[in-house]
């Protein structure tokens, strides 16, 4: 069994483990880092039936004593309703302080069981098992839990780092591809901010031969940021390239296109526009491109600036006037670039496949 660890630095340090067969060595894994107590295993629908007694027979042969909810798998779910049946089904189980949750499943189950961990009791532990790509390399790391309301999607949370994550990339070979693509497109930002080996691995289009490398570079760029801006105040910023016009996107599209689908369309219109307005070298868009259409992500989209524009200005991370945004001086490097929200739709127009 190899396995890397990465450890994260910040308000508590904890280790990202990575490696493959992780999942049946979960009750030694948390026994590391936690007393056996009662553990209650949060999954969905679609992760439950593949990996939930694997993950509860493990924890009972080293001494703990797992209980287990299931919710529709799904984004619909992460709602106020299913996190109270969460907080619920911790009480009636007579879960203490001094017990665990565990998170098994994606980023929906690891925002919405680490949100119910964070306030449960004032706070009880958690760890997150990340059975998703994307999962494994964004949401998993970084202690962001939040589940979301009517008027938008993770507008409830709070910051509460895991006691440990343990990341099995087995659980990759039952993603479909478009899945495990969507989670490339998380992993090639992280190339585009600092990681030429990255780049290189996803241009090659060897994610899947690569993998545990892959899972690996991503999480230590995130903790990079993570470490020097937990609470998002500022550094932090630079993991949200691609976002801005890519939650736009989302948003317009009324999330039925898939996140790390509209984050690589979003990347490519930064650079774009990055590129119109002379702060990207030239080219970095047209290399960006052959690197997202080798794993099969989409480079464009076909909605109106105006369309993009009214989903832009609804995102969380405006500041009253201003916007900042994100954008790659070359493949490798960003800087931030702060304007008025009034330029966002000349912004939009620039990083439009017409504009160049
Ligand atoms: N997903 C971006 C962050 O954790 O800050």
């Amino acid at each position: 069994m190899s396995t890397t660890t990465i450890r994260v630095h910040c308000s508590r340090d904890y280790d990202v483990l990575i490696g493959s067969g992780l999942l049946q060595e979960t009750g030694k894994l948390v026994e590391e880092v936690h007393n056996p107590c009662k553990v209650a295993i949060v999954s969905d629908s679609n992760v439950a039936p593949l990996y939930l007694d694997k993950v509860a027979a493990s924890l009972s042969a080293a001494g703990f004593t797992p209980v287990s909810f299931v919710f529709p798998a799904g984004e619909a779910s992460k709602n106020l309703s299913v996190y109270a049946d969460i907080l619920n089904f911790c009480a009636e189980q007579r879960l203490t302080r001094t017990d665990l949750i565990v998170a098994l499943g994606g980023g929906v189950t690891g925002d919405m069981a680490g949100f119910a961990a964070a306030s449960y009791l004032r706070g009880i532990e958690y760890v997150q098992m990340p059975t998703s790509l994307l999962a494994a390399v964004d949401s998993s790391v970084g202690g962001k839990t939040a589940v979301d309301i009517p008027a938008g999607k993770n507008l409830v949370g709070a910051f509460m780092q895991p006691l440990r994550v343990i990341c099995d990339i087995d659980a990759f070979e039952t993603l479909t591809e478009e899945v495990f693509h969507d989670g490339c497109a998380e992993c090639i930002k992280y190339g585009v901010l600092e990681s030429p080996r990255l780049l290189e691995i996803f241009a090659e289009g060897t994610a899947k031969e690569n993998i545990e490398e892959v899972v690996a570079i991503s999480v230590q760029t995130k903790a990079n940021y993570v470490e020097n801006d937990e609470f998002d105040t500022g550094l932090r910023r630079y993991l949200n390239l691609g976002h801005t016009i890519g939650h736009a996107i989302e948003r317009t599209a009324n999330f039925t296109l898939m996140h790390g689908h509209c984050v690589a369309i979003g990347m490519v219109m930064i650079a774009r526009a990055g590129e119109g307005l002379y702060l990207t070298e030239p080219g970095t868009t047209e290399k960006l491109i052959r690197i997202l259409e080798t794993n099969e992500l989409p480079i464009s989209c076909d909605f109106t600036t105006e369309e993009l524009l009214d989903g832009a200005l609804a995102d969380k991370k405006r500041k009253g006037d201003l916007i900042s945004l994100i954008v790659p001086k070359h493949l490798g490097e960003c800087l931030t670039h702060t304007v008025p929200v009034t330029e966002l739709g000349t912004i939009i127009d620039l990083g439009k496949e017409t504009s160049v």
